[in-house]
């Protein structure tokens, strides 16, 4: 049976930069308060004119993954999108993607698992490659959050948080090692601490298609943050500790840690709960802030590509979100 491993990585972040004094000027908050509590100083977001779309965005980095990977675009059997923010309600941003790359008819997948969806989404195609179905699968977490974002006093502790990218990852059969394991948890109790309600489908006609779409508050992220940050920092280390366990690995083993970015406070429990030194956990969230799905396969290709990876390491992906769903991936590069 083949191993699938990552054989390419890239990432693309739109142009406009947003400071905390910039959020500070449209909301009732400060550089101090924002910085000390999630650790973020900046994040990127989308400009329709200028990046155009989530599927133009994920072009620019799927085109640098497969340059990394030294592959053409149809080497690549599958693609498989992990968005909560696509370019439209459906279909899904998989499809768009395709389109974008003149992809052929190759088989499209769209996952909506949030910041677990690109673990989960490693994690399918890893089976995919495990069976012999595909031979290389071009694995993407993007999302556009900020134009949904509630700029309003009311939604300022998720105003603060969340920023826009993509990440791609192109994963191969390959006979050396390369996914060890995957791990997918979920607790649907707590889907309603983290999410969107609209538009929905389990409501009325008239509820599902307002006239006063604006005044219905359901298409605005709700997210009760003590909750999820609580439940965060004990899922993380569960997680971890579940994938060190079956592959017999210790803390210890772990060369790079690339934690969902939800949080700095989050990233540096987990690594002092873990006993990790600083170069042993790769953050960004100082500069793009949370972008759910994409946060890890961003961090993942910065941290590759500032040489922070490298070939032999032991890398532990971990995520957790909206759902609440969490998971991690154990990968020797
Ligand atoms: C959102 C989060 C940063 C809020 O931090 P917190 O320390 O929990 O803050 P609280 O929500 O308890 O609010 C504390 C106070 O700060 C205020 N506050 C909230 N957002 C604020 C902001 N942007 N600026 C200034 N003050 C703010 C609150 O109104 C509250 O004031 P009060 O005590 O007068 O009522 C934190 O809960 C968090 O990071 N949670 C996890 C979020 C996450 O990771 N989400 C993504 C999961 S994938």
């Amino acid at each position: 049976m083949k191993n699938s491993k990552i054989v390419g990585l890239g990432h693309a972040v739109p142009s406009t930069v947003v400071t905390n004094q910039d959020i500070a000027k449209w909301i009732d908050t400060t550089d101090e308060w924002i910085t000390e509590r999630t650790g973020i100083k900046e994040r990127r977001f989308f400009d329709p004119e200028i990046e155009g779309s989530l599927a133009k965005m994920a072009k620019i980095a799927a085109d640098m993954a497969l340059k990394n990977a030294k592959m053409k675009n149809e080497d690549i059997d599958f693609i498989i999108f992990a968005s909560i923010t696509p370019d439209y309600f459906f279909p899904g941003s998989s499809v768009l993607l395709q389109r974008e790359m003149g992809m052929d008819t190759i088989g499209c997948l769209d996952i909506r698992n949030a910041c677990s969806g690109f673990v989960y989404s490693l994690s399918v195609a890893d089976q995919f490659i495990k069976t012999g179905m595909y031979k290389n699968i071009m694995v993407v977490g993007g999302e556009i959050q900020s134009t949904a974002i509630d700029m309003s006093d009311r939604g300022r502790s998720t105003a603060v948080i969340f920023g826009d990218g993509v990440g791609v990852a192109i994963m191969s059969a390959s006979d050396e090692q390369g996914v060890l394991s995957t791990h997918l948890h979920a607790e649907g109790t707590y889907a309603e601490e983290l999410y969107v309600k609209d538009p929905g489908s389990s409501r009325s006609r008239e509820e599902r298609q307002p006239e006063q779409i604006l005044d219905t508050s359901g298409y605005k992220v709700y997210m009760n943050g003590n909750m999820v940050f609580k439940h965060a920092v004990v899922r993380f280390q569960e997680v971890i500790h579940e994938a060190l366990e079956a592959n017999n690995l210790k803390p210890s083993d772990i060369d790079m840690l690339v934690p969902h970015q939800a949080n700095l406070r989050i990233s540096k429990f987990i690594q002092s709960k873990m006993g990790l030194t600083d170069d042993k956990v790769f953050n960004n969230i100082q500069k793009y802030g949370n972008t759910t799905a994409a946060s890890i396969p961003i961090a993942l290709s910065e941290a590759w590509h500032e040489g922070k990876v490298k070939e032999g390491d032991l890398v532990c992906l971990a995520a957790f979100g909206s759902g609440f769903t969490w998971a991690s991936a154990l990968i020797r590069w």
